[in-house]
């Protein structure tokens, strides 16, 4: 199931934003020309990835400096152990659909 997120348009190139699916903050960034969703809750202490950096692909957590891969969730630099859970996400017609949390494993 897709939940609608609004307007692409309204998360600037090289930005992220943080949605609220289904109790699960789910962070949205804006990559080159792709959208990437992933969870946003860092594993390794649990900071909120939208408060670091996105550069490139790149999202580094303001906490303890963690990476990862925010195409696939990966594990890049620790000291986070675990990937964080990537959630699909589409653009049809200008608007932003995320895959539903509880469907993605
Ligand atoms: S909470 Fe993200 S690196 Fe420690």
């Amino acid at each position: 199931m897709a939940i609608r997120l609004g307007e692409a348009s309204s998360i600037s190139e090289g930005a992220m934003r943080v949605f609220d699916l289904e109790g699960t903050r789910v962070n949205i960034a804006h990559a080159g020309d792709a959208f990437y969703g992933f969870e946003d809750t860092c594993t390794h202490m649990g900071c909120s990835l939208a408060k670091g950096e996105l550069d490139g692909t790149v999202v580094t957590c303001a906490c303890h400096g963690s990476q990862f891969d925010v195409t696939s969730g990966a594990v890049l630099r620790g000291p986070a152990q675990r990937p964080v859970r990537s959630i699909p996400v589409t653009v049809a017609d200008g608007e932003l659909l995320a895959e539903a949390p509880s469907t993605v494993r």
